[in-house]
């Protein structure tokens, strides 16, 4: 694969390749991406992402150089094609996080170097990666019932696509206006009733009811949404050694409680460590 943009083209066996890498390199330092640069192109806030992406290329050998639209002339109208071209003579890899999932196809479609995408509104292939990569260190297998509670948002829809690949038993609970805009396939259930969705449920994942972007329709949102909170109650039919999973960054009091998510089923800081593991070996498999 040259590219990471989203979940959609990649293989069981290149995600399995990707988790072998990612034991092979994690904790250790090398010098596998020496004298390399990576670009890391953000239009949007983050910690995790960028940080973990950063310290990953340092702890391979290589360097990075962290940039928003308004340090570039990209913010003064220059086309993401040119720019896409341009970096491409300097650097070895694009990280980018957009707001447009469109840019980041651009940057793909006329960037000679791998560009991964780090979050745009349609799809999270890092963020799921890690994810999956959590759930077999935690269960050794797939063979699992996921929940999702809450809005069918970018996070959801890699979990989509991670389902279709590994054949997950998916069941999504949302609002019937926030119902993801994804195809889904056979064991994927769509439900406007979270209760339904999380019954005998081995993993329940939430994120936020308000990404990046979509401040404008707080109000509407936190008014949706109200029945979606994954809290003590709602666990209850859950299975009893169920875990919990949110991408962070969380809105205690909103999607999630602050007894779930500081809970003992919650492997949240796990998942986002895993960022930095997964994301080493990401960038070995397209940079090396
Ligand atoms: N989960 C995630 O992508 O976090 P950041 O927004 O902090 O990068
Ligand atoms: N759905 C969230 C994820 C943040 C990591 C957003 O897009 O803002």
């Amino acid at each position: 694969m040259k590219h990471l943009i989203s979940l959609k083209k990649w293989k069981k066996k290149d995600i399995e390749k990707i988790f072998e890498l990612t034991n092979k390199l994690k904790g250790k330092k090398s010098e596998d991406l020496f004298e390399k640069n990576l670009i890391l192109y953000f239009e949007k806030p983050s910690t995790r992402t960028v940080v973990s992406f950063y310290i990953g290329m340092v702890q391979l050998g290589g360097d990075a150089i962290y940039l928003t639209p308004r340090e570039m002339q990209i913010s003064r109208g220059e086309s993401v094609s040119d720019t896409a071209k341009i970096l491409s003579r300097y650097a070895d890899g694009i990280v980018a996080r957009v707001f447009k999932h469109n840019t980041i196809k651009d940057l793909s479609k006329y960037a000679k170097i791998p560009v991964i995408n780090g979050l745009s509104d349609m799809y999270h292939p890092c963020q799921i990666l890690a994810d999956l990569y959590t759930v077999l260190q935690k269960r050794k297998t797939l063979d699992l019932n996921f929940a999702w509670i809450g809005d069918g948002n970018n996070v959801c829809k890699s979990w989509i696509n991670a389902s279709k690949i590994f054949k997950l038993k998916l069941n999504i609970a949302t609002p019937k206006k926030y119902q993801p805009i994804e195809k889904v396939s056979g064991k994927i259930k769509l439900t406007n009733d979270p209760k339904e969705a999380v019954k005998d449920a081995d993993i329940i994942i939430t994120d936020t009811w308000i990404s990046m972007g979509e401040e404008k329709e707080k109000k509407k949102r936190l008014q949706a949404f109200k029945k979606f909170q994954v809290n003590p109650k709602l666990l209850k039919s859950a299975k009893s050694n169920h875990l919990f999973m949110h991408c962070l960054p969380a809105h205690r009091g909103h999607e999630v409680t602050s007894k779930i998510i500081d809970g003992k089923h919650s492997i949240v800081f796990d998942q986002a460590e895993n960022r930095l593991h997964v994301q080493k070996a990401i960038l070995y498999q397209l940079m090396k």
